[in-house]
């Protein structure tokens, strides 16, 4: 088993990388292997609604980050996303990057275990974790909760690791994610996933 974290900050080694590897290294410890994914520092454009990914399920703009990571959330058996806080809600250029594969992709997403976490210096932790949410809720993915919404205070790694209140969040959270996984996986055979239904598309116009 695998789960996909992504590190949705410019900084590959900041705050939120450090949440991060609290979480993956409580992962590990209990048998699930990891993979980190950096957004990094390049442009990532937001959709362009071409509507193209429903035939081929990549996106059509020339930016290797967001197919990359359409791959990688198809192999994993669960994901993370993390954020550093910007003005009260996650890094836009993650926004970015999430909008583009969820957007009309999400059905391979589905009954895969989620969590976000945010990071930030002072306060909207709980503003952008609500945001980062709404990419599970839409796509069927199970949410996985720790002892607390998911946050850790600190303006670098440093400051990062020593909100020991925000690691124990994220060691919590690595735990339960674990313990979800391994039941999934244990009941798959008599409990299959539900069938997934098209979507029913209703636009307020009546
Ligand atoms: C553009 C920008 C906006 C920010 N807005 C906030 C904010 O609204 N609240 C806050 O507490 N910190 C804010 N910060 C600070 C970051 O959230 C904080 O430094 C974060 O923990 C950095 O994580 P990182 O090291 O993973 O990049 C902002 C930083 C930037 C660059």
């Amino acid at each position: 088993m695998n789960v996909l974290l992504i590190n949705g900050s410019p900084h590959k080694e900041g705050a939120t990388y450090t949440a991060l590897t609290e979480i993956s290294s409580q992962l590990e410890k209990e048998g699930i292997g990891t993979t980190m994914f950096h957004i990094g520092t390049k442009p990532i454009s937001g959709c362009i609604a071409c509507m193209k990914c429903a035939d081929t399920g990549y996106c059509v703009l020339n930016d290797e980050k967001v197919n990359e990571c359409i791959d990688l959330l198809k192999q994993a058996d669960g994901l993370i996303v993390g954020s550093p806080v910007y003005f009260a809600g996650p890094n836009a250029t993650l926004c970015a990057l999430l909008d583009r594969v969820f957007y009309l992709k999400a059905n391979p997403y589905a009954f895969k275990p989620a969590a976000a976490i945010a990071s930030c210096r002072r306060g909207g932790n709980s503003a952008a974790f609500d945001r980062l949410n709404k990419y599970f809720t839409f796509a069927q993915m199970p949410v996985v909760s720790s002892h607390y919404w998911n946050s850790i205070h600190g303006n670098n790694a440093e400051e990062a690791k020593q909100d020991t209140e925000g690691l124990q969040i994220m060691r919590i959270l690595g735990k339960n994610m674990a313990w979800l996984l391994k039941c999934i996986d244990n009941s798959k055979e008599k409990f299959p996933h539900p069938e997934i239904e098209p979507r029913t598309k209703m636009n307020y116009i009546r």
